[in-house]
């Protein structure tokens, strides 16, 4: 079976090692690998190792990948093997090509092109034509052997040159095209060398081999850096700049007292570079783009938190921000990140150069895990006495953010974090107790929970009341917040109550499968994890020793669902009798669903009811 080696590349990239090997091993962490007694000897002392991936036995020499794994553990052949793991991962296995062999055949002549040309770009760099470029590397504060060692080259500004350079070795311009080297008109025929009058960056993939270009104009001219097209060995979303260095820097072995090596990214070329001749060998950057999920797959391959070191102004913080929504719906317990913003204006390899490395280890060292900085990033730009409006959009924010995280136990330590900041940070208290506050133009009374002396003196607040009884049913019987809670979220609440409103509604959003009868003490503990049992219990207390119109009387053993209508309509009855009309009409316009018809008469009868008592607003 001739299988594309960017399949199994992709395959081996989907599937992590340790995991894998873990359901058959029992292992255990050993410095940066993980270690176990080999499943291919008996032996009782662990002399297996697992790295990020490959595994190795010291014990009996059996030495594989993840497909050498299964082969060897489950006795299966390599198309088997694959297709298991491909299953696993959520692939589908390319049909066997009569073609694959040609294209692979094919790809290393690619890379043989790139090769050939790396060799005119480096030599040019040293030949009187490349001297500018030369001197600007040197400038930039690289030495020679870190020239020499990134294999730096220069594209010379003479047009139709290293075509003429690579026909000596039978390489045509369409090959040149293929590999990236030229830009292509619209019928995919080669028109001219991509890079000229540019100093030249080699890009490696993952094992080291050259697939692609960057190129840096000396002066001002546009774009600063150009980067080759995709190719058939070029993607730029599955490849870091540096990562195979990084890699191998790792695996080295390093002198007993030098510090470990530490996977950081960075965003330019200049900077990867900068930091490996500085000593911090583990930089790698993307190419000119937000980091990927790929990307962060292969950091995670080699370290569980890698560093993401951005810039200190308002576009790093962006970044930030972006990176911070690729990584959250792949986290894990496993598989964290570590952030550290540069002070405004630098780069790392600015940096460096104007402070020394000592600055820069500084800051990777402030490198902060993503749960304590996704607070600051998130809020930002949110006042320090934010009004009602702003407090319930952060706090839906960070409540949505760390639910994006698949592993439950860690959203919900992620989420208690937030919202502990959340509350340090945006305390409703920190006014006079028993005072009125005016806020956006409307008065409220203060929140429940700093008021709790005066509470016996303060006036029956009828609205408040109202409000307060809103939020007393749901949490006795959360299974109607699905039902109630767009039109709860219509209501301009105090900002206690709003907070309580976004808790239980987020509450109620992920319980779908929690049975009817725990979910109110569910939700009480998740009140309780949040901070707000106390506030949720004066409303309960307060709701029924202040029935503002005897609602036992009125509802007998009425639904709980009836009730809240009831209550809506006394704090919005303009807003209830409008939102009726319009599902009314709705609903006969759509064809008058039984189902829809269900969710629109406990509103209806509400009204009713309220109308033939002929109670008011309150
Ligand atoms: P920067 O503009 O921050 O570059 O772009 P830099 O690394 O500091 O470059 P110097 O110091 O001016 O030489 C960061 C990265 O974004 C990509 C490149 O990968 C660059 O390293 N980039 C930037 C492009 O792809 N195209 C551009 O025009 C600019
Ligand atoms: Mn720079």
């Amino acid at each position: 079976m001739a299988l594309d080696s960017a399949f199994l590349d992709e395959l081996r990239a989907r599937t992590p090692i340790v995991p894998l090997i873990g359901r058959r091993v029992k292992l255990a962490r050993s410095g940066r690998n993980w270690k176990g007694c080999c499943p291919f000897h008996g032996e009782k002392t662990p002399s297996f190792y697992v790295y990020d991936d490959h595994f190795h036995c010291f014990g009996c020499g059996a030495h594989g990948d993840a497909i050498s794994f299964v082969m060897q553990s489950e006795g299966k052949g390599f198309p088997e093997a694959v297709e298991e793991l491909a299953s696993a991962a959520g692939l589908e296995v390319p049909k066997p090509d009569p073609r694959a062999r040609e294209q692979a055949a094919r790809a290393r002549s690619l890379g043989d092109v790139l090769e050939a040309a790396q060799r005119v770009f480096a030599r040019d760099l040293h030949e009187a034509g490349g001297r500018a470029g030369l001197d600007y590397l040197r400038r930039r504060g690289l030495t020679d052997a870190t020239i020499a060692s990134f294999g730096l080259g220069w594209a010379s500004e003479r047009r139709g040159y290293l075509t003429e350079a690579l026909k000596e070795q039978a390489i045509t311009p369409e090959m040149m095209a293929e590999a990236g080297l030229m830009r292509v008109d619209e019928n995919g025929r080669a028109k001219g060398e991509l890079f000229w009058g540019r100093v030249t960056f080699p890009i490696h993939d993952r094992r080291g081999e050259l697939v692609s270009f960057g190129g840096r104009t000396l002066g001002d001219g546009q774009p600063k850096y150009l980067n080759g097209p995709e190719t058939a060995l070029f993607s730029k979303r599955r490849l870091l700049f540096g990562f195979d260095r990084a890699r191998a820097a790792l695996r080295a072995v390093r002198p007993k007292n030098a510090p470990p090596v530490e996977p950081v990214v960075v965003e330019g070329y200049m900077d990867v570079i900068a930091l490996h001749q500085a000593g911090f060998v583990g930089a790698v950057a993307p190419l000119g783009t937000a980091l990927t999920p790929e990307q962060m797959e292969m950091l995670w391959q080699v370290t569980p938190a890698p560093i993401l070191c951005l810039d200190g102004d308002a576009a790093g913080r962006r970044a930030a921000v972006r990176a911070a929504e690729t990584a959250l719906p792949l986290l894990s317990a496993e598989r964290g990140l570590r952030l550290c913003l540069l002070p405004e204006g630098e780069d790392p390899d600015s940096l460096l150069r104007g402070k020394g490395r000592d600055v820069m280890a500084d800051v990777l060292a402030g490198a902060k895990p993503l749960a304590d900085i996704l607070f600051d990033l998130l809020s930002e730009g949110v006042p320090a006495s934010p009004t009602p409006e702003q407090r319930a959009t952060l706090r839906h924010r960070l409540v949505e953010a760390a639910g994006k995280i698949p592993d439950k136990a860690l959203a919900g330590e992620y989420r208690s974090t937030l919202l502990d900041r959340f509350f340090k940070t945006y305390r409703s208290g920190g006014r006079p107790a028993g005072g009125r506050r005016r806020e956006n133009g409307k008065t409220f009374v203060p929140a429940v929970d700093v008021d709790l002396g005066t509470r016996a003196e303060r006036p029956f607040d009828g609205r408040r009341a109202g409000l307060q009884k809103l939020a007393d049913i749901v949490m006795r019987f959360p299974a109607i917040a699905s039902r109630v809670g767009d039109a709860w979220c219509r209501l301009d609440l105090p900002p206690d109550l709003s907070e309580l409103r976004e808790a239980i509604l987020s509450f109620a959003e992920e319980a779908d499968d929690t049975p009817e009868s725990d979910l109110a003490a569910r939700l009480m503990a998740r009140l309780t994890e949040e901070g707000l049992r106390e506030r949720a219990e004066v409303i309960l207390r307060e709701a029924c020793n202040t029935r503002p119109r005897g609602d036992e009387a009125v509802f007998g053993d009425e639904a709980p669902e009836a009730q809240w209508w009831h209550f809506y309509a006394g704090v919005n009855r303009d807003g209830f009798e409008a939102d009726i009309a319009r599902d009314a009409e709705i609903w006969v316009a759509q064809g008058m669903d039984p189902q829809a018809w269900d969710r629109l008469k406990s509103r209806i009868e509400a009204l009713h009811a309220l109308r033939s008592m002929d109670v008011g607003s309150i």
